[in-house]
């Protein structure tokens, strides 16, 4: 039977990669932000600040989290609150977090995409 639904293309396009040159979509209004703390994200170092949320540090310094698995556009959040899941990141040990509800730490070193190992906490 005829349809003249088209299907979705699949990973027609490629995601950018996070580069420190790339323009940040957030800008902190805080005149004293807390101390400057160093992380990784996909093996590139991120500094942010104390009590930020992993999702400000990354938006601060680039635009994106991830990449959206059937069209591979930039995800960087939706809700801000925990419920969309469109900021799921993954930490060093495969835990799936969401980078609007956890909170920056020295060292930390989280990825786009999970690894082998996924657990899913979130
Ligand atoms: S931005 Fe929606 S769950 Fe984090």
């Amino acid at each position: 039977m005829p349809t003249d639904i088209e299907e979705p293309s699949l990973s027609s396009t490629s995601c950018p990669a996070m580069t420190s040159s790339a323009p940040g979509l957030l800008v902190s209004i805080r005149s004293a932000p807390g101390p400057a703390i160093q992380m990784f994200f996909d093996g590139e170092l991120i500094t942010a600040h104390a009590h930020d949320t992993i999702l400000a540090a990354l938006l601060r310094q680039g635009a994106r989290t991830g990449c959206n698995e059937f069209d591979n556009a930039p995800r960087a959040g939706f809700c801000l609150m925990g419920s969309c899941q469109e900021c799921s990141i993954w930490d060093a040990v495969g835990r799936r977090l969401r980078a609007c509800m956890e909170a920056v730490r020295e060292g930390l070193e989280l990825r786009s995409t999970p690894c082998q190992n996924v657990q899913d906490n979130a």
